[in-house]
């Protein structure tokens, strides 16, 4: 396939594309504003690649997208581009509603006039909190925070173009995802860096918020097989084998890394935090996908990738990641 893949130079937008180039032979062309997330550090073993093309551009700027279209010429756009991170919405909303509204938008509207098949990369988080059981695709939205408020509000645009236009849209809803290359904003990342550094690991509130973690390479494998398999106008979530407590990761962590638990510390929790997340992925196994990575292998494997990559996160570590991190948990980093 000749794919367009927006936000290509993020965690999961990386992996996908180094699956599809590798392992199906496709032809990508990546799209990606490079926001703080975004690096091009990302594609270092597959810039070469005769298949592969990367594009800067905003997915909210219509004649950067029109451009990468009729350079791509792609059967399917994939879109991935998103603000990501949840505390960062609470802090700074406007950038969450720019690309999810706006950005999505603009896609929708060159994939209708193109007649491209259309994939929207979509979060368990639209579902809200979920005390026992697990999300089904019928389940109502109840998204709780500006990041995954505007990521429905995507999903139901998406939607809306299938009703109305025939777009042959689908919709792929993943459950936390962790594995290499993903920015160490975000929990697993966060604590594997402390802990080698020696710094304080921050769980908010009491720990207990259960997370539903996905290895990015099954994620992207189910993305993959919606994108082959599924049938226009449905969604379908992709979660993970296995449901933990957030102080039970960082436990791990700190076993794996060879830290001490007195590094562990309980902070503020995190406003609106939604308890527990979960999703049932009957309807995508029905199709002939299922995840290969169990959450304690995948998570020594990602341990041992961070700690042998320094060249990826040093760069992060020193640079506007520090002042981020002050700003958000009140301490500088070691
Ligand atoms: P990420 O933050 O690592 O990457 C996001 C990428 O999008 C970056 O490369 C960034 O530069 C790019 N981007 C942001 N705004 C853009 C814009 N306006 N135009 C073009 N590019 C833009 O995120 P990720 O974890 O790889 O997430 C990718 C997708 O998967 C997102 O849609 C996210 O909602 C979804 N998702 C993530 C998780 C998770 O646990 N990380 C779980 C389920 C779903
Ligand atoms: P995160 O990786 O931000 O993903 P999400 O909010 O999308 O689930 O956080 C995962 C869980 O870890 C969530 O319950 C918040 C918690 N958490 C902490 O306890 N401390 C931290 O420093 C971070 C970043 C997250």
């Amino acid at each position: 396939m000749k794919l367009l893949v927006c936000g290509g130079a993020g965690f999961i937008g990386s992996t996908f594309t180094r699956q599809r180039l590798l392992e199906h032979g496709d032809e990508v062309t990546v799209l990606d504003k490079l926001t703080y997330a975004g690096r091009e550090e990302n594609f270092h073993d597959i810039a070469q690649h005769s298949g592969f093309r990367f594009e800067r551009g905003a997915i909210e700027d219509e004649a950067a997208v029109a451009r990468a279209i009729e350079l791509a010429a792609p059967e399917a756009i994939v879109n991935f581009a998103a603000e990501t991170h949840v505390d960062r919405s609470i802090a700074q909303p406007d950038a969450f509603v720019r690309t999810h509204a706006l950005g999505t938008y603009v896609l929708l509207e060159a994939a209708r006039a193109a007649e491209l098949r259309y994939l929207q990369v979509s979060t368990d988080e639209v579902y809200g909190s979920i005390e026992s059981g697990s999300f089904t695709e019928s389940s109502p939205l109840a998204p709780s925070s500006p990041y995954s408020a505007t990521k429905t509000g995507a999903d139901l645009l998406v939607q809306s173009y299938f009703h109305t236009y025939g777009l042959q849209a689908t919709i792929c809803r993943g459950s936390n995802n962790y594995g290499p290359y993903q920015y160490p904003e975000k929990l697993i990342p966060l604590m594997v860096l402390n802990a080698l550094h020696g710094d304080a690991l921050p769980v908010y509130g009491d720990g207990m918020q259960v997370r539903n973690w996905i290895h990015s390479t099954d994620f992207s494998r189910a993305i993959g097989h919606v994108l082959e398999h599924g049938l226009p106008g449905e969604v379908y979530n992709a979660g993970g084998p296995d449901e933990e407590p957030n102080i039970e990761v960082v436990r791990r962590i700190v076993a794996a890394t060879g830290a001490s638990d007195s590094q562990i510390e309980h902070v503020a929790d995190r406003p609106g935090h939604d308890r527990r997340y979960s999703l049932s992925s009957e309807k995508v196994r029905a199709l002939g996908w299922s995840p290969r990575v169990r959450f304690a292998e995948g998570l020594e494997q990602t341990v041992a990738w961070y700690r042998d990559n320094s060249w990826w996160w040093e760069p992060i570590r020193s640079g506007e990641y520090r002042a981020y991190y002050e700003r958000q948990y009140g301490r500088s980093l070691a």
